[in-house]
């Protein structure tokens, strides 16, 4: 649906006439305010940008796509729900009974997609919003929102596998390497679908920099190889911190959070075997969820022209990765 052109408005039609435009595999894309859309997306990021008004406990997972963002949604439902009575009540868990998408949805896809003032009663405080658009497209006026944005990032070369597995299983394709190259391609010219990459990275790496009680940093090696500091860390920052008592139970709360969100876990619930949501099959979200499994795929030419274009672009800025 995002790769379509069927819902744009003829304000809309007008300002894509004047913006710059390229074409991937896939279909056309549109640069506006730095970054690559395809024209359906960019209509959803116009509305929401008419329409948003953020309210002071809003939460908002942002990530660049196939960075981790099912998994960070996932923590911090878990986190969230774990503050919640549950003794009056044996209902499933919410991550067992709909996908970490349908529960935190994206704000540029399914919310605003259609209509900058889409109906946002049924969300109750705090609100769990996503988004993949840059920090400077969300405009969110932090002196005087207290709003809290998470962003996780993840190594490109294993991003860009990420990316070609999932478009080959939404194409319902097989493994194409000529698919890959042309993601390599896009990638590297900085032209591909919410890209540039390193644009995208930075923005929040600034934000968090300059408003670090707003906007929280991760990255998803760090998830994968100190879970329990990084969930701590943004259950912290979440205004949420575990507390002693949590810390001290046999069976932590904490373990628990980690097992109940791990990729075997997700994975195997019912809801996420076999449901589908934005065109996509909830299992496509799963994959391997392992650090460095481009190397399995990339060339080593690949992997050093990806790594040179990167620390040109973040150098200057305090950013490493
Ligand atoms: P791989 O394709 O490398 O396996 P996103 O959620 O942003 O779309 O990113 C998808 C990537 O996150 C996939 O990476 C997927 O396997 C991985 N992933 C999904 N759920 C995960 C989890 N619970 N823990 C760790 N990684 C997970």
């Amino acid at each position: 649906e995002q790769l379509r052109d069927d819902n744009l408005s003829e304000e809309t039609k007008t300002l894509i006439s004047s913006l710059p435009s390229t074409k991937d595999f896939i279909g056309k894309l549109y640069n506006y305010q730095g970054c690559w859309y395809y024209p359906n997306t960019l209509q959803g990021v116009l509305n929401f940008q008419k329409g948003f008004k953020p309210q002071e406990t809003d939460i908002i997972i942002a990530s660049y796509p196939k960075s981790g963002t099912t998994w960070l949604k996932a923590l911090t439902v878990a986190l969230l729900e774990r503050l919640k009575d549950i003794s009056s009540s044996d209902a499933l868990h919410p991550l067992q009974s709909d996908n970490p998408h349908g529960i935190v949805p994206f704000l540029e896809f399914g919310l605003y997609l259609k209509s900058s003032t889409p109906d946002l009663t049924k969300f109750s405080s705090p609100r769990l919003f996503s988004t993949h658009m840059p920090l400077h497209t969300l405009q969110i006026p932090f002196e005087d929102s207290p709003c809290k944005i998470v962003y996780v990032c993840r190594d490109v070369k294993d991003v860009l596998v990420s990316q070609w597995y999932f478009r080959c299983a939404y194409l319902q394709k097989e493994l194409d390497k000529r698919l890959l190259e042309s993601l390599f391609e896009s990638l590297c010219n900085g032209v591909g679908y919410f890209g540039p990459f390193w644009e995208h990275v930075l923005s929040y790496w600034r934000g968090s920099l300059e408003y670090p009680k707003h906007v929280l940093f991760m990255r998803y090696e760090e998830m994968k190889s100190d879970p329990a500091v990084q969930v701590k860390r943004l259950a912290e920052f979440l205004g949420c911190p575990f507390t002693e008592e949590e810390e001290e139970e046999e069976s932590g709360s904490v373990d628990k959070i980690l097992e109940l969100c791990s990729l075997r876990s997700l994975s195997s619930m019912e809801i996420n075997k076999t449901g589908s949501k934005y065109d996509v099959h909830h299992s496509n979200y799963f994959r391997k969820g392992e650090v460095g499994d481009s190397k399995n795929h990339l060339t080593h030419e690949m992997e050093n022209k990806i790594n040179m274009i990167i620390e040109e672009k973040y150098k200057g800025s305090g950013f490493k990765y």
